[in-house]
């Protein structure tokens, strides 16, 4: 897995894998026909899950992000509160450590030291811990109370793309877990959201087709130095990875906002020269889906009345979208709360591409290492 298979990059080789990776972190863990999800390496027990009464999940660059995402899975589908924190701010911060607190910390090299440092400081304030990782038997895998891993392979790529999808999906099995021992969702449900789980692996293949897409996108704006990455709820974390991704691997000027947020400041930048980059899918089973998406077209008129260029992440099929946005890239339909696993794939790619069209190294970007081991 480690070598590039003949892709010309790392990181265009590990966005491609991004299928095989979600079947293999999901599948061993589910029972389509039990409608059940098994968790047999959290190690923590029913009985204690049932107790806790707050979530902090703790962890750094894009791995935050997936933590951001899982604020929504695991508040949407048990019914628990949760907290999202940088480990760099947490380990510093003196955090209050709730009773009943379970602390989450998600990390692909399980040896950052921030994450490291911040889950020392949970544990030593009286919380259980949970590992999410990519390597086995990494530090901060071994340090914690119960372990969740990524089945995503060798991330060798600075830019965490594999990864960041598998952590998602883990912390989303991880949410129906904790929402099944704890009562909050019937068997039905849970057959629901596995159908759909294994569906994802498709979908992302799907979701593939459109780098050529992504390809044209760079070509076109590849003299761009700034952009602005905006989403709503779940889809701000992609927003937010998304311009990570540019910022890593092509060193352009990314924000990103949420996009309710923009009339409070950002709108003053927006016209002709900063182009809009908006995650504006929708789920249309879900009422507070179809109203965001709702405002996010008020939001998209509102930047094309100054002149914004707009590229915007859309549901299939919305040909609305078509029209209005300057460019639209379509992902396949999914329940809200996995669509960010879809929506992330073309802001991959369209990182790469940029990277690619300005002649940069982009598996080792400069300034920055695959795990910042030392703080
Ligand atoms: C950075 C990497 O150094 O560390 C990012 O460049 C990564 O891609 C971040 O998200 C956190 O790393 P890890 O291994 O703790 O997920």
């Amino acid at each position: 897995m480690a070598d590039k298979r003949g892709f010309p990059h790392h990181m265009l080789k590990e966005i491609f894998e991004q299928p095989q990776g979600l079947r293999d972190t999901v599948a061993p863990r589910v029972s389509l026909e039990k409608g059940l999800v098994q968790l047999d390496d959290v190690r923590i027990t029913v009985e204690e899950l049932c107790s806790v009464e707050r979530i902090s999940i703790v962890a750094s660059g894009t791995s935050r992000h997936a933590g951001m995402a899982g604020q929504f899975m695991i508040q949407d589908l048990a019914n628990v509160p949760v907290e999202v924190d940088y480990a760099s701010e947490f380990e510093y911060r003196n955090p209050l450590i709730c009773r009943n607190e379970l602390t989450i910390v998600i990390t692909q090299s399980g040896e950052t030291a921030d994450t490291t440092a911040a889950q020392r400081e949970a544990k030593a304030k009286g919380s259980r811990t949970i590992a999410i990782s990519n390597v086995m038997d990494s530090t901060i895998a071994r340090e914690a109370d119960g372990v969740l891993y990524t089945h995503a392979g060798p991330e060798i790529s600075i830019a965490s793309t594999k990864a960041f999808t598998a952590q998602m999906a883990v912390l989303f099995l991880f949410a129906i877990y904790l929402g099944q021992v704890r009562g909050k969702l019937a068997k039905e449900q849970v057959q629901r959201y596995i159908r759909e789980l294994l569906e994802l692996p498709a979908k992302t293949e799907t979701v593939l087709e459109c780098a050529s897409a992504c390809k044209a996108l760079a070509d076109r704006y590849h003299q761009v130095e700034d952009f602005l990455f905006l989403g709503r709820a779940i889809h701000y974390p992609v927003a937010m990875d998304g311009a990570l991704k540019l910022k890593e691997v092509s060193y352009v000027h990314a924000e990103g906002y949420p996009t309710g947020e923009t009339k409070h400041g950002p709108n003053a930048m927006i016209d002709e020269n900063l182009p809009v980059v908006i995650v504006a899918t929708c789920d249309r089973n879900d009422a507070g889906s179809v109203l965001r998406y709702e405002k996010n077209v008020a939001n998209i008129k509102g930047f094309k009345r100054q002149s914004a260029r707009v590229i915007a992440i859309a549901s299939e099929g919305d040909e609305g979208m078509r029209e209005l946005a300057d460019h639209t890239i379509f992902v396949p339909r999914a329940p809200e709360l996995l669509s960010p696993i879809l929506e992330i794939v073309p802001l991959q790619l369209f990182a790469y591409y940029m990277a690619v069209r300005k002649g940069l190294d982009v598996d080792r970007p400069r300034n920055l290492v695959k795990s910042v081991t030392l703080e």
